[in-house]
């Protein structure tokens, strides 16, 4: 069953790949970091293909 995840420091890192491992798993994931250029940047990879 798929889930609603909040990551914190997700635009690096750990926090990244756990970003990227729950979308290939197909959970919503909801990011939470403060600099908003590197957040986009993780969003734009991961989501928008
Ligand atoms: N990588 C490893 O193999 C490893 C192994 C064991 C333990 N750790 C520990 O796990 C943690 C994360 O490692 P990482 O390699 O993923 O680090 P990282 O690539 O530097 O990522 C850190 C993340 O945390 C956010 N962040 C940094 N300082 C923050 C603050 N004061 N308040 C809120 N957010 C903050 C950053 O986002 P912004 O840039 O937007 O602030 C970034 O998304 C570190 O504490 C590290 O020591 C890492």
């Amino acid at each position: 069953m798929s889930k609603t995840i909040v990551i914190t420091g997700s635009n690096s890192g750990i926090g990244k790949a756990m970003v990227m491992n729950l979308l290939e798993q197909h959970h919503d994931v909801i990011m939470v970091a403060r600099d908003s250029d590197k957040t986009t940047q993780v969003y734009e990879t991961f989501c928008e293909k």
